[in-house]
């Protein structure tokens, strides 16, 4: 038997409902994060990634809302608790690392103030044990001369830097699961590679689940076990790295890999994907891919494919193997 997953979402559905029409940003996403996994959410800029995450951890902000689903965390569902315990919950046992770290952190409070705050928030521990935590989570994420760099205001740091300062403030407090949300994308290349190696580094020896939000799939390649492939709001694809890059079963993540991968696999702008990911506010009947899909046949046009389970952890949202294996659940909407 499998132990049950560390995070399980089911059936989610998170819209926007903005001044031009409902956004369909998260429409019906299932998945799953087990102990000390790294897993990947991949797909293009727009498909609803960052919406999933924002759910996933409560976070979803009018105009957003959160209308179906279910989230369960260490087995415990998440949707019905209150604020303040999804307060507790999040920076400590879940914990998040974002794109622009200048969005949390503090422009006015020095750097040690704002961790010491989360790790007294979650720790309950006294403000001078608290420093030593920080002291500690610092020294772990690498970031030279560390005690100099608690008096130090965020916008002192470099962008490397302030996202060391994140990570340490997320495994502060041994999260164990740790969500990053395009963590990379704002560095340049080589400090990129930095942050990812570290963010590998701890989670290791803290033996933390990761799952990697990202539009990259050399990253998905080097640090993931598992991927989720995500279009326009739904899961098309799942499966072990392995299996998605060797085998991919869904004409889109094709040409995400071809788009992503040149001839050698190695990470390289090669082709992009003909023509322009569906507005989420209308998206197309049918599967939603099929304006974009070499491989699309009539029904594509008009039926929603469901999910095709096609081995242990391995499935498809397309009709092409409508033949392979038998329909799983329906959690289409729309
Ligand atoms: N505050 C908002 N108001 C209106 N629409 C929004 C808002 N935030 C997100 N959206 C829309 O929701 C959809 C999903 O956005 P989301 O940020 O989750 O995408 P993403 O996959 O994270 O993209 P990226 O790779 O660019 O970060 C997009 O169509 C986006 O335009
Ligand atoms: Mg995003």
């Amino acid at each position: 038997m499998q132990a049950s997953p560390l995070l399980r979402a089911e059936g989610l559905v998170t819209h926007l409902f903005t001044d031009s029409g409902r956004v369909r940003a998260v429409d019906g996403v299932s998945l799953e994060v087990r102990a000390g996994e790294a897993v990947a959410l991949v797909g293009e800029s727009g498909c609803g990634k960052s919406m999933t995450a924002l759910s996933l951890m409560r976070l979803v902000r009018p105009p957003g809302r959160i209308l179906e689903g279910v989230v369960e965390f260490e087995g415990t569902p998440l949707l019905p608790l209150s604020d303040a315990e999804m307060r507790r919950l999040r920076g400590g046992r879940l914990a998040m690392i974002f794109q622009d770290p200048m969005t949390y952190l503090n422009p006015l409070m020095r750097v040690g103030a704002q961790i010491v705050e989360a790790i007294v928030l979650h720790q309950k521990v006294s403000a001078q044990a608290a420093r030593t935590i920080a002291l500690e989570a610092l020294e772990r994420v690498r970031i030279p001369a560390a005690a100099t760099v608690l008096d130090y205001f965020p916008h002192q740091l470099s962008g490397g830097m302030r996202q060391r300062v994140l990570i340490a403030m997320a495994i502060s407090s041994r999260p164990s699961l740790l969500i990053a949300d395009e963590p990379t994308t704002a560095l340049d290349v080589t400090v990129q590679a930095q942050i990812m190696q570290l963010l590998a580094e701890v989670r290791r020896a803290l033996g933390s689940a990761l799952l990697l939000i990202t539009h990259d799939f050399g990253l998905v390649a080097e640090y993931c076990d598992r991927v989720y492939v995500m279009y326009a709001g739904q899961i098309v694809e799942e499966g072990s790295v392995f299996d998605v890059f060797e085998r991919p079963r869904h004409p889109y993540t094709r040409a995400l890999l071809r788009s992503t991968l040149g001839p050698d696999k190695r990470v390289a702008s090669f082709t992009t994907i003909e023509g322009q990911p569906p507005s989420l506010i209308a998206p197309p009947r049918g599967c939603r891919f099929h304006p974009r899909c070499p491989e699309a046949m009539a029904r594509c046009a008009s039926e929603s494919p469901p999910r095709f389970g096609l081995g242990v952890g391995v499935a498809a949202r397309c009709w092409l193997h409508a033949g392979d294996a038998p329909a799983g659940r329906e959690v289409a909407h729309g």
